[in-house]
């Protein structure tokens, strides 16, 4: 099968289906007004180590309102991004409804919001990883109406210390979540090694 993404019906479907698994950032941002939010986006990673760098892409729209998270982000310039385990998937899930602007999604999920050193924006307290963010750019995709992407340097992370050693994550205990395509997710249970060949052909 062929497909024109530009005609192709329910094409985000397809893409969401084949880009898999993709990593869920947890995002908690704060309005000018002080408002605290907290949605997930799996249109997230990380882009680069120095300066550490993360992207989120994000709709302008959630059908009947603005998304909180960008205006969020483009009010104030900061955010945290948390990393979503098992122990916090259906937290949340249970935070991805559009509620209104002055809905606390913290509160809905039951969650603990943490002062965070840097920025405004709360850490997610349960989550073994959260990283806080300033932000570097918003790219606009299409005519500007539609989509940000988010560029983002981390300015600080704070990683519970059970999961880390040295400089290695130990995944077995993070237990991140993937999401795969619509309602669907995954675990990280069955992992496995490959070493990166060398090349040495050079000749010398
Ligand atoms: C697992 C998961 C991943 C999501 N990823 C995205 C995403 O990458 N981009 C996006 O615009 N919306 C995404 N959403 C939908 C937003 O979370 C949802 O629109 C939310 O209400 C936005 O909240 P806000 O208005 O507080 O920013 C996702 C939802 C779920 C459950």
């Amino acid at each position: 099968m062929r497909i024109d993404p530009k005609n192709f019906e329910g094409f985000n479907r397809v893409l969401t289906g084949v880009v898999v698994p993709r990593p869920i950032a947890f995002v908690s941002s704060v309005s000018a007004d002080g408002i605290v939010n907290l949605a997930p986006f799996s249109f997230f990673n990380a882009m680069a180590y120095d300066p550490a760098t993360i992207v989120l892409g994000i709709s302008r729209s959630a059908g009947w309102k603005a998304k909180d998270t960008l205006a969020n982000i483009e009010a104030t310039g900061e955010f945290v991004v948390s990393v979503v385990v098992d122990d916090i998937a259906e937290a949340m899930n249970s935070t991805a409804a559009e509620f209104p602007a002055d809905v606390d999604e913290f509160e809905i999920a039951g969650l603990t919001a943490k002062p965070s050193e840097l920025v405004r924006a709360p850490l997610v307290a349960e989550s073994p990883v959260n990283m806080e963010c300033k932000l570097n750019q918003v790219v606009e995709i299409g005519d500007g109406t539609n989509h940000g992407i988010v560029i983002g340097e981390i300015l600080l992370m704070h990683v519970r210390d059970d999961i880390i050693n040295g400089h290695r994550i130990n995944h077995r205990r993070l237990k991140p979540v993937g999401r795969l395509a619509g309602n669907m997710y995954c675990k990280t249970d069955d992992v496995y090694e490959m070493v990166r060949p060398q090349y040495d052909g050079r000749g010398d």
